[in-house]
């Protein structure tokens, strides 16, 4: 039997949605690439905070033209790279994540990244994670999955994330940041975090990892499956 066509799977919610780790395992579970759209925008920011470029739309998209942003598949997932400089750690910085909401609304920025995220994943076999792949980014992508969470479950999640990697925070304020991308992300006016009218949405509040790793995989061997009876 051949082996079947590689897919796009489009993963897009809210964040601390639990998007990150079940797109990594899926992808890994099936052999594909993953790719976390959400680092584009994180390297871009952390580019204009060092050079101290003015967080306005022309000077970022200017900047976005500028600099290397790669994304290479690594053992954990995926390792970021800025004009060859690994900064997978320096993105998650509290001021990259202050900052990146207002960088990725500009349309013009967005254009850039949009672009470069469509080049890696034109062949297929990749599960991408972000706010609008199955929208914008993909809208022919072969599986869609939304998913999303209630907030506070959200931010116990984060938090939990954070204090693993030594940071002390108080959930509520974990929270109320989440509150404001949310907003941000939801009432921007390109491309805002909405699910695809043909998404699967799939509330996580109350699933594992495995849980919801195991019902995205069910809707990518559906796929599978009508792909083969259609020939
Ligand atoms: O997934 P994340 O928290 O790393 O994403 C960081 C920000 O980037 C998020 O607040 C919204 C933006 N983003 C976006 O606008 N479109 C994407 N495809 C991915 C992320």
């Amino acid at each position: 039997m051949s082996s079947p066509r590689k897919l796009i799977i489009a993963i897009d919610g809210p964040a601390g949605a639990g998007k990150s780790t079940t797109a990594r395992l899926v992808a890994q579970r099936l052999g594909y690439v993953y790719v976390d759209t959400g680092a584009m925008y994180r390297a871009l920011t952390l580019a204009a905070l060092r050079r101290g470029v003015p967080l306005e739309e022309e000077p970022l998209a200017e900047l976005a033209r500028q600099v290397r942003i790669e994304l290479r598949p690594s053992a954990d997932g995926q390792r970021t790279l800025l004009d060859g400089e690994d900064v997978s750690d320096a993105i998650r910085l509290p001021e990259v994540t202050q900052a990146v909401s207002r960088v990725s609304a500009f349309p013009a920025v967005r254009r850039i990244l949009v672009e470069k995220q469509r080049e890696l994943g034109k062949d297929g076999g990749v599960v991408m994670d972000g706010r609008d792949i199955g929208t914008v980014v993909f809208p022919h992508a072969d599986v869609k999955v939304f998913l999303t969470a209630s907030l506070e479950q959200r931010a116990r999640r984060r938090a939990r994330e954070l204090r693993q990697q030594g940071v002390q925070v108080a959930e509520h304020e974990v929270a109320r940041e989440l509150a404001l991308r949310d907003r941000l992300d939801s009432e921007r006016s390109d491309s805002p975090l909405r699910p695809a009218p043909d998404a699967v949405v799939i509330d996580t509040s109350e699933l594992s990892i495995e849980e919801q790793t195991e019902r995205v995989l069910a809707l990518v061997y559906e796929r599978q499956r009508c792909n083969r009876a259609q020939g």
